[in-house]
């Protein structure tokens, strides 16, 4: 059985973009606006969001890189970039709106230089502040911080705008170098000037999460020990790593999902509700959610990395054959993990977490599994156990929520099935997800915090991971156990033992 549960309101684009607020005017500088980042997601949002009327009515984009360039050959060379990521009709008026300064981030001059042109783009357009895009490697952030601060791009002085930074991930590798980050961010700015990304916010179906349990009221009464019975969080990528091997093999599955994505999943899912729907209160919930994490341990995580496997007549390479990986690299590309939230509304809940890359299917999914009936009466018409019921919260792709219950089969004995109440977003809304950087971009532009990443929840999310941190890696408490596509593989050999230890099972796909 599927059925959308809503009326659908179909609106428009434009329908759209008129309830959104509009950014006052500024620029926003792109620090390493010739890498990937930039190429592959900064500027494709930019252009979208032009296109449709969202941006500042005056805004420039201010693109730094070390290259012989001039403003014409940045359009151009943009231009042609817009082209290939598929975007035919470049919005009228985006490509002038950007601006080239040609600089080396460790260098103080180029900083000065940059403070020049800022403030003549300031003054000719009439702009009242500047956000520095961080689209490098995160190595640099502590130069770049500093020397922002020695040419003074952290303060009003002699811009007379006020300055936000956006700091992609990875905020540091472990809990001491975060902290380490995160004080010579705060020595230059405060906290409320800093947007840190974590696009997983920025999805539609992650900022359900909040609609679905403050909206309405009759999931929170079930949203507890006394009803759930356990909760499987899972992202599931069908991609290898995609020739991001160096900074893959530093990272593993742990710090470049879990400590980030999953964990932002978990604690929406289980935070109480906040006192108003703003940034502080919001990030507050979120953090006492991971603070009642009790720290991770070996027994309760299962790693796997990727083998080599033949699909469809090709071969797809295995991790430790992919380019700048070495041949005994125990990086994991796969966990499961049990945890637990251990607060009055979850102790004794398990939230079971996974995550890997080249697994059968790209699925992202949120499975509330909630008790059995305490006693059925229907125990001697039946042969089998009844199911119970389910909330699904389908994240990508498919995005939609469905409910499982049982019900009766027709005919004139006591038969029953389990259905399914589907809520489909695409159908119901008839517009799809848009890109996540898109609502985060927009956000930092009007300076809206409640979708990005605190201090606090980044060096929490850490302590939760450390003692398991380098669990496959160097310290090889735990074995990483090969997996491959063949036979739709989900995981290394173990993986299913950590549910069937508590006499549970993992969803299926
Ligand atoms: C990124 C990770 O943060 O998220 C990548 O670094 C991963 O390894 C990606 O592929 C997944 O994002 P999405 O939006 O495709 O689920």
């Amino acid at each position: 059985m599927s059925e959308t549960l809503v009326t659908p309101k179909v609106l428009s684009q434009p329908e759209l973009s008129l309830m959104e607020e509009r950014p006052e005017p500024c620029a926003l500088v792109i620090l390493g606006g010739m890498g990937d980042l930039a190429h592959r997601k900064l500027y494709p949002t930019l252009a979208y969001l032009h296109q449709q009327n969202l941006l500042p009515s005056s805004y420039a984009v201010v693109i730094v890189a070390r290259r012989d360039m001039n403003d014409e050959s940045l359009r151009q060379n943009i231009g042609e970039s817009l082209a290939k990521a598929g975007i035919k009709e470049i919005p009228a008026g985006f490509l002038e709106r950007l601006f080239f300064v040609n600089g080396d981030l460790s260098d103080r001059d180029f900083y000065a230089r940059l403070k020049t042109r800022l403030q003549e783009l300031s003054k000719d357009m009439r702009l009242s502040g500047h956000l520095f895009y961080f689209a490098t490697s995160p190595t640099l952030y502590p130069v770049i911080l500093r020397k922002m601060a020695e040419a003074g791009l952290n303060n009003q002085e002699g811009l007379s705008t006020w300055p936000r930074v956006i700091i992609e991930k990875p905020f540091g590798t472990d809990l001491e170098s975060a902290i380490s980050i995160n004080k010579e961010i705060h020595s230059i700015l405060p906290e409320n000037q800093v947007y840190r990304i974590d696009h997983y916010l920025g999805k539609e179906t992650v900022q359900n999460i909040l609609i679905l349990r403050f909206a309405n009221t009759f999931f929170e009464p079930a949203w507890n020990r006394d009803h759930v019975d356990h909760v499987q969080i899972t992202v599931a990528e069908s991609i290898g790593i995609e020739g991001r091997g160096p900074y893959y093999d530093q990272s593993g599955i742990l710090r470049d999902m879990f400590q980030n994505h999953l964990l932002q999943l978990l604690s929406l899912v289980a935070m109480e509700p906040p006192a108003r729907f703003q940034a502080d209160p919001i990030s507050d919930a979120k953090i006492n959610i991971l603070r009642a994490i009790p720290d991770m341990n070996a027994q309760n995580l299962v790693l796997g990395q990727y083998a080599g496997a033949q699909i469809d007549g090709k071969y797809l390479p295995g991790y430790r054959e992919e380019t700048g990986i070495s041949s005994d690299s125990r990086t994991p590309t796969f966990a499961a993990a049990k945890l637990e939230v251990d607060n009055w509304r979850w102790h004794g809940v398990p939230f079971y977490l996974r995550s890997g890359k080249r697994l059968p299917r790209r699925v992202t999914e949120i499975a509330v599994h909630f008790k059995h009936v305490p006693v059925s009466i229907f125990k001697p018409l039946l042969a089998e156990e009844l199911a119970a019921n389910t909330l699904k919260l389908r994240l990508q792709p498919d995005e939609g929520v469905s409910v499982s219950f049982e019900t009766k089969h027709p005919g004139s004995k006591i038969s029953l099935s389990t259905v399914t109440m589907n809520f489909d977003y695409y159908k119901a809304f008839g517009i799809s997800q848009p890109e996540a950087y898109a609502r985060l971009i927009l956000d930092a532009f009007i300076g809206d915090r409640t979708l990005f990443t605190r201090s606090d929840f980044v060096e929490e999310a850490w302590r939760v991971l450390a003692p398991v941190l380098e669990a496959g890696n160097k310290s090889k408490i735990i074995p990483v156990r090969p997996y491959g596509l063949t036979g739709g593989d989900w995981g290394p050999h173990g993986v299913g033992e950590l549910l069937v230890r508590d006499g549970r099972t993992w969803d299926h796909f």
